[in-house]
C-alpha cells in the first residue's frame, strides 16, 4: 500500500516526536471508542500504545476497525495531556489491513479461558511485558556464561535412563519400537562434555511428567544448566549467585517499564546482590521447627516449607547439604559427614522458593556404583555415565536453573504458566 508523505515510525518513536510531524504507524487496535463525529483508536505495536483521533471521512473507515484489527494510520503528531503517553496522532487516513470481527477476548478474563486463547492473549500488554522480560533473562544467561569462559553445548532430548528419578519420566515410542524418554535434565551429557571443554552450559527444554498441579510446575520447562570440572560446591554456589544477580541487574536496566506495567516493585530485586544467604539443611530444619513446621530429617523440603523459610530472608538463600535420601543419586556425600550430600538448592525470596538445584557430583567409580545399588538402580542403565568415572575422572560440580521460575519471580507473577508464552502442564498441551 502507498505510504504517502509521513515517515514510517514505531509507536514509541511517535510518542517522542514533536508536534506537527507527519507519521505513518502500523499496528493493532487496542481500544476503540466511537464518539459519533470522531473515533478514538488506541493503536498498539510491539513498542507501546498511542491514541489516534480520527475525524471526517476517515472516521467511517476507522469505525470498521474492530478491536485487534491491524491498521495503518497516517497522521500528524500532537500533544494531548489526556492521551496515554501525552501524545496522540490526528489521523488523515486509516487503512484496515486485517479485520478482526468478534475478537474473542472481551468479558471472560478467567485464567482457564485466557489459557484456551493463549495464541491471542500473547498480544495483551501483560504478556507482552512478561515476554520482554523473558527475552532479557535468556540474553543475560548467555551473556553471563559466554563472558566467563563457558562453552555453550547441546544435549539430546531423547534419552534412555532417568536423571531425576523414574516418577516423572516421559516415555515415548522410538522409531525402532523401543521405549525412550524425554530428557529431565541435560546434566549427564554436560558432565561428559567437561572432559572436553571443562566449563560448559546449555539452555534447553527439560520434561517432567509432573502429576500434581502446582503454581510452579510445568511438564515442559526451560532449563539453564552448567557444569564445571574441578569446581567444588562453594565454587558453584558463587557462580549461581553471580549469575542470578547478573540476570536481575540486566532486567532492572532494560525492563523498568515492563516491571511497572506488571505492578512489580523493583526494590526487592535491587536488594539481591551477592553474597546470598547460606543455610545448612539442618539449620533450615531448626528454623522451620521454630516456625511450627515439623520436617522429618531426611525428607526434601516442600513448597510450603520453602515459602516459610524464605519469609525470613530479604534475598535468595542457599540451603546446602541435604540428606542423601532427599536428593538424586549422583550427589557426592560430604566426606566429613557421609549422611549428607554436597548439594545446594537456591531458594528465591518473596515466597517463590526453589529456582536452582545443584552441587558436587560423585567422581569416584566405587562411590557411584554403591550409590546406584543403594538407590535400587541398575548400573547397566548408566553404563556410559559410569565410564566417566573410569577414564580420567575429576571432581566437578554443576547446577540447573529453572528459567520459567526465575522469570516468574523476577516479574512477580503468581503462577508459572504466566511466565511462558505457551505453557505445557498436566492438563494442557493446547494451544
Ligand atoms: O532440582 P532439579 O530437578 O535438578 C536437576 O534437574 C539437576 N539435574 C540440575 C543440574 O544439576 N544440572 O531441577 C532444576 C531446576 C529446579 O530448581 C527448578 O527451578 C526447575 O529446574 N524445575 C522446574 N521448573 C518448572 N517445572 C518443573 N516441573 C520443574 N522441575 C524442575
Ligand atoms: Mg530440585
Amino acid at each position: 500500500m502507498a505510504l504517502a508523505e509521513g515517515r514510517l515510525v514505531k509507536v514509541s518513536e511517535a510518542l517522542r516526536m514533536g508536534d506537527g510531524e507527519r507519521v505513518v504507524v502500523r499496528g493493532w487496535v487496542y481500544r476503540f471508542r466511537d464518539l459519533g463525529e470522531k473515533v478514538f483508536l488506541v493503536l498498539r505495536d510491539s513498542t507501546g500504545i498511542i491514541q489516534v483521533v480520527v475525524g471526517g471521512e476517515s472516521a467511517e473507515r476507522a469505525r470498521a476497525a474492530d478491536v485487534e484489527a491491524s491498521v495503518v494510520v497516517e497522521g500528524v503528531v500532537r500533544s494531548d495531556p489526556r492521551a496515554p503517553g501525552g501524545k496522540e496522532i490526528s489521523a488523515t487516513s486509516v487503512t484496515v489491513v486485517g479485520p478482526s470481527k468478534g475478537f474473542p477476548i472481551a468479558r471472560d478474563l478467567s485464567r482457564e479461558f485466557l489459557l484456551d486463547v493463549r495464541h491471542l492473549w500473547v498480544r495483551s500488554r501483560r504478556m507482552q511485558a512478561v515476554l520482554k522480560i523473558r527475552h532479557t533473562v535468556f540474553g543475560a544467561l548467555h551473556e553471563y556464561f559466554r563472558g566467563r569462559g563457558y562453552y555453550e553445548v547441546q544435549a539430546p532430548m531423547f534419552i534412555t535412563a532417568a536423571v531425576e528419578g523414574g516418577a516423572t519420566l516421559f516415555p515415548t515410542r522410538y522409531v525402532d519400537g523401543s521405549t525412550v524418554y524425554l530428557t529431565q535434565s541435560s546434566q549427564f551429557y554436560l558432565e561428559a562434555l567437561i572432559f572436553s571443554l571443562e566449563k560448559v552450559y546449555t539452555v534447553a527444554p527439560s520434561f517432567r511428567a509432573e502429576k500434581s498441579r502446582t503454581r510452579r510446575h510445568l511438564t515442559e520447562f526451560w532449563h539453564c544448566e552448567a557444569e564445571e570440572a574441578w569446581a567444588t560446591l562453594d565454587d558453584i554456589m558463587r557462580v549461581e549467585e553471580e549469575l542470578v544477580w547478573h540476570v536481575i541487574d540486566r532486567v532492572l536496566e532494560s525492563n523498568q517499564e515492563e516491571l511497572k506495567l506488571l505492578g512489580r516493585d523493583p526494590r526487592p530485586l535491587e536488594a539481591c546482590k551477592p553474597p546470598f544467604y547460606r543455610l545448612t539443611y539442618d539449620e533450615a530444619l531448626e528454623l522451620l521447627e521454630r516456625k511450627g513446621f515439623k520436617v522429618h530429617w531426611g525428607d526434601d523440603l516442600g513448597a510450603d516449607e520453602e515459602r516459610a523459610l524464605v519469609e525470613e530472608f530479604d534475598k535468595p538463600v542457599f540451603v546446602h547439604r541435604y540428606p542423601v535420601k532427599a536428593k538424586a543419586f549422583y550427589h557426592k556425600s560430604d566426606p566429613k559427614r557421609p549422611e549428607v550430600t554436597l548439594s545446594a538448592d537456591l531458594l528465591a525470596p518473596e515466597g517463590y522458593g526453589e529456582i536452582i538445584g545443584g552441587g558436587e557430583r560423585i567422581d569416584s567409580l566405587d562411590e557411584l556404583l554403591q550409590k546406584l545399588r543403594d538407590f535400587g538402580l541398575q548400573p547397566k542403565d548408566y553404563e556410559w555415565y559410569i565410564d566417566l568415572r573410569r577414564y580420567g575422572s575429576v571432581p566437578h560440580s554443576g547446577f540447573g536453573l529453572g528459567i520459567d521460575r526465575l522469570v516468574m519471580w523476577i516479574a512477580g507473577l503468581d503462577h508459572i504458566v504466566d511466565a511462558v508464552a505457551f505453557p505445557r502442564t498436566l492438563r494442557r498441551v493446547y494451544p
